[in-house]
């Protein structure tokens, strides 16, 4: 049975929402992050308490996320 691709989703000025099976490895050599969730929210803010999970303090820090990048032109016009 072949799984659902991996998806990353910025939230507009908070975590970064990662859907899918997959595996958190905190550093190379230690534990990974437990979970049997399919969702997670990835700190992007760097000022959480449970790294590398995000706990809400994004909003507490006031954190603003970098605008993304402009949309590629297409070949339509
Ligand atoms: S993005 Fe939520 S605590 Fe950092």
């Amino acid at each position: 049975m072949d799984s659902e691709p991996v998806t990353i989703t910025p939230c507009p000025d908070g975590p970064l929402l990662v859907r899918g099976d997959f595996t958190v490895l905190t550093a190379p050599g230690r534990e990974e992050t437990a979970t049997d969730r399919r969702v997670v929210a990835l700190c992007r803010c760097g000022k959480t308490g449970i790294p590398p999970l995000c706990d809400g303090s994004h909003r507490a820090v006031g954190f603003r996320a970098p605008a993304p990048p402009p949309a590629e032109p297409s070949e339509d016009g």
